[in-house]
């Protein structure tokens, strides 16, 4: 078994960071196209069998370090009543954006074994195949929360900046509901043999210092809190974080994930000793080979051969990302320990 993500993340010396990338299995894959050519991604989701060798397709044809769980953000909401679709090259549109106290009500809080048993069963096939760590994940409130109340991807996130200052209670109440179901999510995805996961705030960045203290960080450490008993170590990870990269600490997780604005040295300078993940610009891997190996041994140096990084991506892999350049950065990494 290679633990190398598992040692990295208790901040343990490794002989070369561990590798993988953010939505490492997905449309740069010609293997992924051609699946895609009979199922869409719900239905992927919904037979483990086919989530299973989509989770494992990236660990066979990179060679990276660890898997992650083949599923969405969005994948638990489905079972806890929300109607919703994946429009490609758009993301997740809902058929009726959350407003009001109503469709908290309509809300059901998440029974992973009832609501998403094919998540649990994908897991159990994959840790009878598998000879890396398996990373489970879901959605942080406020990302969830995001979603739910734009009914989609926004810019501006005016939807639901709007609720949370008019309607703060409300607010919370969503915000505390999504984390304990979330809780419970990941705990039932570690029971079935997930080895670490990651919390994903992706559209927490919209948010300033301030109201991420207000709005946010008490349902993070709730998330967090229960969380710890688990037992495996938890990547908490955002965009546009780098002025909330302290509170996010605070909040909770054993390894901040890094986002490309952030400067690396910086980051390891605030978080003391705490383990990172990141940072390279998922828009490299479009660059000629020289200007990724470039950017590939900037980031290494800047992590300086301390213990406790986790080389990955400041974000998820985009879809037109060619594959052979994504296995370039992998045969780098693994170069270092030579
Ligand atoms: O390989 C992996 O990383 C595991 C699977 C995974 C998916 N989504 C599969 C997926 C993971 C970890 C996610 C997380 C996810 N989903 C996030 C957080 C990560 C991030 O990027 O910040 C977010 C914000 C979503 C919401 C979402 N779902 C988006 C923005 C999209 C892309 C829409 C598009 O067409 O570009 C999706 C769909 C999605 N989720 C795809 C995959 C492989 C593409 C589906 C397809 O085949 O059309």
């Amino acid at each position: 078994m290679n633990d190398l993500i598992l040692r990295a993340a208790r901040g343990l010396p490794t002989p070369r960071p561990p590798v993988w990338f953010m939505r490492q299995a997905g449309r740069y894959q010609a293997s992924y196209r051609k699946l895609r050519e009979t199922y869409t991604l719900p239905e992927m989701v919904r037979r483990p069998e086919v989530a299973a060798e989509v989770t494992l397709a990236p660990v066979r044809e990179l060679g990276v370090d660890a898997a992650i769980l083949f599923a969405d953000i969005t994948t638990p909401l489905y079972g806890m009543g929300v109607e919703l679709e994946i429009v490609e090259g758009k993301g997740p549109v809902f058929a009726r954006p959350f407003s009001g106290h109503e469709d908290l009500k309509a809300l059901r809080p998440l029974e992973p074994e009832r609501d998403v048993p094919f998540v649990l069963e994908t897991i159990r096939i994959l840790k009878e195949r598998l000879q890396v760590p398996l990373i489970g994940f879901a959605g942080a409130p406020f990302t969830l929360a995001a979603y739910l109340v734009e009914g989609g991807p926004s810019r501006r996130f005016l939807q639901v900046k709007t609720l949370m200052y008019r309607e703060e209670d409300l607010f919370h109440r969503l915000m505390d509901f999504l984390a304990r179901s979330m809780a419970r999510y990941l705990e039932a995805q570690v029971r079935a043999g997930a080895d670490l996961v990651q919390v994903f705030d992706s559209w927490v960045g919209a948010l300033s210092p301030a109201d991420y203290r207000r709005y946010v960080k008490p349902h993070m450490r709730t998330l967090f809190g229960l969380l710890k008993p688990l037992g495996v170590p938890v990547i908490h990870f955002g965009v546009g974080t780098m002025g909330l990269l302290q509170d996010m600490r605070e909040a909770g997780g054993d390894v901040l994930g890094l986002d490309p604005h952030t400067p690396l040295p910086w980051a390891r300078e605030v978080l003391d000793k705490t383990p990172v993940q990141g940072n390279l610009d998922p828009a490299v891997l479009f660059a000629p080979k020289e200007v990724i190996r470039r950017e590939v041994l900037r980031i290494l140096e800047e992590n300086g051969g301390r213990a406790g990084h986790i080389f990955n991506l400041g974000h998820g892999l985009l879809p037109e990302t060619p594959e052979a350049h994504v296995r370039y950065v992998v045969d780098l990494i693994k170069e270092v320990e030579r």
